[in-house]
């Protein structure tokens, strides 16, 4: 068993720097694209045997130590009672978005066993052929409340910012619910077998400091406190993180994941030596010549050494449109750069 990842996690001693990269399955492989040619991606969620090869095709193929639950966080948003739909073109759309109260009281908060028990069968498929740690995920309560109040991916957000500034009562209801479905599947996730879990707060950087701190933190503490008790590692991720690390600092989480446009040594310095750090390679500089990229992995592996533990990753997702070669080679050098 590689540990790597999960003592990275915890602050102790690692020979070199774990890496996995967020959206590691995915378009940009060949091998993903193959199974996904024979199915549309809402059942490639749902069918356990089906994720868990998509999950373990970036372990085998890249190398990396840690694999990741391959689902999306708008699984557990249908369990909720919402339509959800994947275009090509438009990515997830939810055609019936909570815009008022009675559509709000409307949602349920899912029983993990029994509405979203497909998952808990691909963690378990997952865990019984894994030689690394296994990530279990869950959108965290803002970022999913912004998709089901948009209906779908957003530029300003203004439907959410309407509810939270003009109807505190409704969008607090739907914080509370989504928050209750957040902790209960990712307990299930982590009883099913998930070592790990992260929190993905992809369009929390949409927020200031202070909205920050009034309409997304609480109930991602509140999530965290919850899960404290399992046992494992909780990452947090926030997209556009910058102007927010103080108030991060007090999630309550034990890793922080970071995204490219902060220097990975002044986030350090601000989020202190209590926790651990995630990230940072901007997605796009596996597009760069090799020697170049390699100076940059340098970089974000010398800075890392100063906080409590480094896993190092990209700072978003693999895009489709990178080649499998530039990851691997990504993969490749922080593990040599790092003493492996
Ligand atoms: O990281 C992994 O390898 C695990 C799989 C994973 C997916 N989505 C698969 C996916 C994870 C962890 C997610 C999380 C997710 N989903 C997030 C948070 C992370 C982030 O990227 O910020 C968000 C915001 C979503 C919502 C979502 N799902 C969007 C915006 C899209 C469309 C954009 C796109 O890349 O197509 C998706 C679809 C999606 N989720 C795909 C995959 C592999 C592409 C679907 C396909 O195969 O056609």
């Amino acid at each position: 068993m590689n540990d790597t990842f999960l003592k990275a996690c915890r602050g102790e001693d690692v020979p070199y720097t774990p890496v996995w990269l967020m959206r590691q399955a995915g378009r940009y492989m060949p091998e993903y694209r193959e199974v996904r040619g024979t199915v549309d991606f809402l059942t490639l969620c749902k069918t356990p045997e089906l994720a868990a090869k998509v999950s373990f095709q970036p372990v085998d193929i890249l190398g990396v130590d840690a694999a990741i639950l391959f689902s999306d966080i708008l699984i557990p948003v249908e369990g909720m009672g919402m339509k959800i739909e994947f275009s090509e073109k438009h990515g997830p759309v939810l055609p019936e978005p909570v815009r008022n109260r009675a559509l709000m009281e409307k949602l349920t908060v899912p029983v993990p066993e029994d509405e979203l028990s497909f998952v808990l069968e691909t963690i378990k498929i997952l865990r019984a052929g894994l030689k690394v740690p296994l990530i279990g995920f869950s959108g965290a309560p803002f970022t999913l409340a912004t998709y089901m109040i948009e209906g779908g991916s957003s530029k300003n957000f203004l439907n959410t910012k309407r509810m939270m500034y003009q109807n505190h009562g409704v969008f607090g209801g739907l914080m509370e619910k989504i928050t209750d479905t957040v902790v209960a599947y990712l307990r299930a996730q982590i009883r099913a077998g998930a070592q790990a879990v992260q929190l993905f707060d992809t369009w929390a950087g949409v927020l200031g400091p202070e909205d920050f701190r009034a309409y997304a933190l609480p109930w991602v503490k509140t999530v965290i406190k919850e899960l404290k008790g399992e046992g494992v590692p909780i990452i947090y991720f926030v997209n556009g993180c910058a102007g927010l690390l103080k108030d991060i600092r007090n999630s309550g989480a034990q890793v922080i994941g970071i995204d490219w446009r902060v220097d990975i040594g002044e986030a350090v310095r601000k989020l202190g030596k209590k926790v651990s750090v995630q990230g940072n390679l901007d997605p796009c500089a596996l597009l760069m010549p090799p020697d170049a990229m390699k100076e940059r992995v340098r970089d974000i592996l010398d800075k890392g050494r100063a906080a409590r533990g480094h896993i190092f990753n990209l700072g978003h997702g693999v895009l489709p449109e990178i080649p499998v070669d530039n990851v691997k080679m990504l993969v490749d050098a922080v593990h040599e750069l790092s003493g492996k």
